[in-house]
Parts: C-alpha cells; sequence; structure tokens
C-alpha cells in the first residue's frame, strides 16, 4: 500500500488519477489510470492508451481489508467514471490470482496472455494470443504494447532486465 512520495508526484505530474476506496475515513484500496504512455513493471514494456482509451494499473487492497469487495468496487468505480468521460475502452493487466475475476466481471475480455521469468539479469517474455473470439482485440493490444512502432510480437524475447520506479 506504500507508494513513496516522489513517485506519487511523478504519477500526477504524468497525469495519471489514483482512485481510492475507504472504509470510514481511511483509504483501504487504490487503482491508478493513465491515459498516456505507462511502464508496466511486472512485464517490462510500455503501454500507450491510443485516444479514447486508458490503463488501469496498480490496485491494492489493505491487507487487513482483502475479500471485502474493495479491488471489485475500484475497478468499476474507476470504469462508471471513464465511461463518463467518453471512454471507450479501458485496459488492464492482471496476475493469474483469484480475484481477477472481479475484472472478468466488470466486463474485461482477455486479449493476451504472457509469461514472465527474470534470470541472471535477463527478463524473458512469452506472449500468446488470449482465447477471444475478437482478432481486431489482440491486434489492438498488441499496438497499445508496440516496440518502436511495430505491434508486440506473439512469440518469446528476451532483454536486459530493468528495474523503474514508476
Ligand atoms: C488483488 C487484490 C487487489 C484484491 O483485492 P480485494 O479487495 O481483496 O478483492 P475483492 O474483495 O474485490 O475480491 C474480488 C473477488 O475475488 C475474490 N477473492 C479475493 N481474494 C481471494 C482469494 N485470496 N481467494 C479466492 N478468492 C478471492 C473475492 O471473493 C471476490 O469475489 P466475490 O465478489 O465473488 O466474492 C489484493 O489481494 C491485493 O492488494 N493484492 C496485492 C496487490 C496485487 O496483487 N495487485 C494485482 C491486482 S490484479
Amino acid at each position: 500500500m506504500q507508494i513513496d512520495r516522489d513517485v506519487l508526484d511523478a504519477r500526477i505530474a504524468r497525469g495519471c488519477r489514483c482512485f481510492v476506496a475507504r472504509s470510514d475515513d481511511e483509504v483501504v484500496a487504490f487503482g491508478w489510470l493513465a491515459t498516456r504512455t505507462e511502464w508496466i513493471g511486472e512485464l517490462e514494456l510500455e503501454i500507450t492508451p491510443r485516444d479514447s482509451e486508458a490503463y488501469i494499473w496498480n490496485c491494492a487492497t489493505h491487507p487487513a481489508y482483502r475479500r471485502q469487495g474493495f479491488f471489485r468496487a475500484v475497478v468499476n468505480g474507476i470504469a462508471i467514471q471513464a465511461r463518463r468521460e467518453g471512454l471507450t475502452r479501458l485496459w488492464i493487466g492482471t496476475i493469474d490470482i483469484p480475484p481477477a475475476k472481479a475484472v472478468a466481471d466488470a466486463g474485461f475480455a482477455p486479449a493476451l496472455r504472457f509469461t514472465t521469468v527474470w534470470h541472471a539479469g535477463i527478463r524473458w517474455l512469452r506472449v500468446r494470443r488470449a482465447e477471444t473470439p475478437d482478432p481486431d482485440l489482440q491486434l489492438a493490444a498488441r499496438e497499445v504494447l508496440a516496440i518502436r512502432g511495430r505491434p508486440l510480437r506473439i512469440g518469446t524475447s528476451m532483454k536486459r532486465a530493468v528495474l523503474r520506479r514508476h
């Protein structure tokens, strides 16, 4: 739940917004929304949402408040606000954990699946197509994750690992 002040200031400065859920007066869960290029630390890739798109990231619930629907509320709340603002698509990445079902319930469809391994200073990445009947969605996902202007390649790649505070 802790985010360093300088990291938080930098997020706000580049236009990210933080949505929070409260229990009484206390912030117990949050999620961030970006409309510009953002770093995905779990993949070591950048995502650049297109016009009228955005990316939900860094969602967390305080351990004492988990399994009470706060993550679900944050994701749904961001989606409602995004729709109000005229955004037509949201991107989100989930890890393979039970709470990810809240994301599917909110209407998100899987586009790509990733496997990452860090070893000896190298980041290995495997990208697969998700089982979706919508090839346009897969291509759109590969385009927002493009590297040097080229849609993210399906398959395996490696690069030197980097740690970014973001
Ligand atoms: C992932 C995380 C944000 C979930 O927060 P949360 O507020 O506990 O999630 P919710 O209570 O909204 O749970 C959503 C659904 O997942 C279920 N769920 C949550 N944790 C679960 C668990 N450990 N095992 C089984 N189901 C679980 C909930 O029961 C709920 O389903 P339901 O409404 O059908 O009952 C929280 O565990 C966390 O902060 N983890 C560390 C950060 C992290 O991994 N973030 C990545 C998010 S993809």
